[in-house]
């Protein structure tokens, strides 16, 4: 994360000041403004301006304007996205480090900073000239009235990860192999405090892991299974909470070689659902949660490699069903299989599964929510929209209907890893269902786990989509 967060006790009149307020109390201005900045103030609240830049000798004063909006979901997301604006006006300032103050009736400053902090994303490992390329903003410092310390410092470890999950997936393919991706995650591990052990290709094929070997034989590179686990002393759950996400680290689609032009360009992001499920293990870690969890992180590129697996082949799973595959492009469900299946050892309370999996997901929804689907219980179901509606990133369920699972009858074999062409999200989640037999939800976050373009302060390429949401649903879990 490219911006610091501490907590302030006091500030000084020399420092930069981002000061939140409602359109029509003025009540705190006598005490921080002059006379005439505050009738300018008043002036440009009735014209509905969104923020006024009071320039000073020292210290200038940004007065940022927010506006209740219908709901508490908008009105919190429309103050992450003045958040991420105000950043232009900063940087256009050159100002290094802001104290955030609050003195709005409703306090929206925790979301504010994290439309602030994630909006100041960067990802510039990469480049030779980073000294111009870097933003000026580095330090947030946040008042007291904006929220107590502990809230403070917990929204500051799940913005880390956040990040921690955009650079994930920002790292290219020629960087973050499976092997290394490994090595990424032991080192979060070891830094935030989860166990990570790691399984290499001898062990993966020991247990016989098929899904996971099929789609592995076509690369120059081993395959990986990652099982991360928090355990705290004093947990409320008896049985874990199992997570499950989708680590292809590169999707050439194998040898049924991805057919849309250009669609290979952002494939190193295929690993989207392991980026989510690190960033939740790293903020439930960081921030102490009172839950046991293990993650599941299945790991290997899809590349049409000499000895690759091709269409036709039939491949029995690690569960000991047979699949007929009849695209190679439809790897993610036979790796999460795989891991699905594992997770049933742990007699697992809940278990759910991220994955970059369809591009029917995404052409659904757009970069706007995620896919799901499950047969969890509908109180959960309702908890997690609410996470969803609480932090912005929203979730539309979709069936999982007997009849969709008939598209996937094979001629030959158990089922086959292909539906028709419509519906491909449910088909590809009535494929992952065949490996569960426990409460189990499943997210497809094809279409908001990476976006070409930057929306607002989810900034372009890897989003870290679902950090968020699910630390928010499991700390009211
Ligand atoms: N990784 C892709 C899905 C994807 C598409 C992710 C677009 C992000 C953006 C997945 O492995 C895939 O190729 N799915 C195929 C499945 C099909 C062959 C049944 C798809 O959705 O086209
Ligand atoms: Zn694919
Ligand atoms: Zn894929």
């Amino acid at each position: 994360m490219n911006t610091k967060v501490t907590v302030s006790n006091t500030y000084k009149s020399k420092d930069d000041l981002i000061i939140l307020s409602d359109f029509d109390d003025f009540g705190w201005a006598a005490s921080i403004l002059t006379d005439s900045e505050t009738t300018f103030l008043k002036n440009a609240a009735k014209r509905e301006v969104s923020f006024v830049f009071l320039a000073r000798e020292t210290g200038s004063i940004v007065v940022q304007f927010l506006k209740e909006n219908g709901t508490d979901s908008i009105s919190r997301e429309d103050a992450r996205i003045a958040g991420n604006e105000i950043l232009s006006h900063i940087s256009q300032y050159k100002i290094k480090t802001v104290t955030l103050v609050n003195k709005h009736p409703i306090n929206r400053s925790l979301d504010f900073l994290e439309g602030m902090v994630l909006g100041n994303y960067q990802f510039l490992k990469y480049f030779s000239d980073k000294g111009e390329k870097i933003n000026s903003l580095k330090e947030i410092k946040v008042d007291k009235s904006a929220g107590s310390r502990s809230a403070i410092i917990q929204l500051k470890h799940v913005l880390e990860a956040t990040c921690k999950a955009r650079d994930l997936i920002n790292e290219p393919h020629s960087f973050l192999s499976a092997e290394q991706m490994s090595k990424e995650i032991q080192s979060v591990g070891k830094t935030c405090g989860f166990s990570v052990k790691v399984f290499d290709k001898k062990k993966i094929e020991a247990l016989k892991m098929g899904g996971i070997i099929a789609v592995n034989l076509g690369s120059e590179n081993p395959p990986r299974f990652n099982i991360l686990e928090y355990r705290p002393k004093k947990a409320k759950n008896k049985k874990p909470i199992v997570l499950v996400g989708k680590g292809i680290v590169y999707d050439t689609g194998g040898l049924s070689l991805k057919p849309t032009t250009n669609s290979m360009d952002f494939m190193k992001s295929d690993m989207g659902g392991a980026a989510t499920v690190v960033g939740t293990m790293m903020a439930v870690a960081l921030n102490k949660l009172p839950v046991h969890i293990v993650a599941l992180i299945p790991s290997t590129d899809n590349r049409p490699g000499k000895n690759a697996y091709a269409p036709g082949d039939v491949i029995t799973m690690y569960d000991g069903s047979t699949v007929e595959v009849l695209n190679t492009d439809a790897e993610g469900r036979l790796v999460l299989a795989d891991a699905l299946h594992y997770a049933k050892k742990y007699k697992p309370e809940l278990v759910i599964d991220f994955a970059t999996l369809t591009g029917s997901a995404a052409r659904a929804l757009d970069r706007e929510a995620m896919c799901f689907m499950g047969n969890a219980d509908k109180g959960i179901k309702d908890k997690i929209v609410k996470s969803g509606h609480d932090v912005y990133e929203r979730l539309v369920e979709f069936p999982l209907w007997r009849e969709y699972g008939d598209q996937l009858k094979s001629n030959i074999a158990d089922l086959k890893n292909l539906g028709g062409p419509n519906a491909g999200m449910i088909t590809a989640g009535k494929f992952l269902e065949h490996f569960t037999d426990y409460p189990w939800l499943h997210f497809d976050i094809a279409g908001s786990a990476y976006l070409k373009t930057a929306d607002s302060y989810r900034t372009k390429e890897g989003t870290g989509v679902g950090v968020r949401l699910m630390f928010d649903f499991l700390k009211n879990y």
